[in-house]
């Protein structure tokens, strides 16, 4: 098996690599409990130039159960790249030199790959842009495998902001290695990129387009909702458009079987109706968890 030295996109990543890291996830599940030394000599740098909730604090929570330490900003605003227009370059030059390892959340696309160039450590994206979210893409594929036993055979729903959102973009790419088939659903104006389309078609995934969470969720093993990125349209009157268009209420979960599985990378705005958060279908929180456990199984395949 070929070292993991960086993590910048799931287009790097073949199936027999995302099986390895979803079956070293599966062997850190102890090892989350039990903690372990076995990075304590390495140090993790988080640079988050966009706001994070769970990317960051569950990377440096599988760091500090692996044993190592971590240091970082998590706003560009306190770093000298944001208060003192300090070039990407010159801050991952830096950075290198207090650390082993990077990760990375910046909003434009691209970002983490040229951070990787100008790196001698590894780099791992936290998120670049509208463009990907690798990490969320694993642990959404690790969650999907522990909580229904399988990837292949699946029939998933891609649902919501499939335009900005960027973890179903990495998502779709990473299901396209597997024989699944998919729907897409969002608001006419934030449908998928027809390139990504293309592409998971090419690799022989049945995919169809649908038009409402309803045509998305009737007889699906999983459904996966987004939120509406309101921070990337170029025009708040665009997003007023199709706030609040596409939601799983009571009323959706009725028309779901009883163990299709609800997933959404979180934060939530009112996509999904906190009333359904009891119901047998909601495993978005435990699919939080799994943040730690497929990040951990990251920083152990990089630096272990
Ligand atoms: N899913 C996700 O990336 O969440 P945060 O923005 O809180 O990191």
């Amino acid at each position: 098996m070929a070292k993991l030295r960086n993590l910048i996109s799931i287009h790097d990543l073949d199936r027999k690599m995302i099986d390895h890291i979803l079956d070293t996830a599966a062997k850190m599940e102890s090892v989350a409990v039990k903690r372990s030394k076995e990075l304590d000599s390495k140090i993790m740098a988080v640079l988050f130039f966009e706001p994070s909730t769970r990317t960051r604090l569950s990377f440096e929570s599988a760091m500090l159960r692996l044993g190592g330490s971590v240091l970082g900003f998590a706003e560009a605003g306190t770093s000298s790249a944001g208060g003192k227009g300090e070039t990407l370059a010159d801050t991952i030059r830096t950075v290198e030199r207090y650390s082993d390892i990077i990760v990375m959340r910046h909003s434009l696309d691209g970002s983490a790959r040229v951070a990787a160039e100008f790196s001698s450590i590894p780099i791992v994206n936290a998120g670049s842009g509208s463009e990907e979210h690798p990490t969320q893409a694993l642990l959404d594929l690790y969650s999907i495998k522990k909580m229904k036993g399988k990837i292949d055979g699946l029939s998933i729903s891609l649902c919501g902001d499939l335009k900005y959102g960027r973890t179903v973009h990495s998502l779709g790419m990473g299901l396209s290695h597997y024989d699944v088939s998919i729907r897409l659903a969002a608001p006419p104006s934030l449908r998928m990129k027809p390139t990504i389309i293309r592409a998971m078609k090419k690799a022989g995934v049945d995919v169809v387009e649908v038009e409402s969470v309803e045509d998305a969720i009737k007889d699906a093993d999983v459904v996966y909702m987004t939120r509406i990125q309101k921070e990337r349209f170029p025009d708040v009157r665009e997003y007023n458009k199709v706030k609040g268009l596409f939601r799983i209420t009571s009323d959706e979960i009725k028309l779901m079987k009883e163990d299709t599985t609800i997933l959404h990378p979180l934060p939530r705005v009112d996509e999904l109706d906190s009333a359904i958060d009891n119901t047998p279908q909601a495993k978005y929180f435990d699919q939080v968890y799994n943040g730690v456990i497929l990040r951990m199984a990251i920083l152990k395949l990089i630096l272990g």
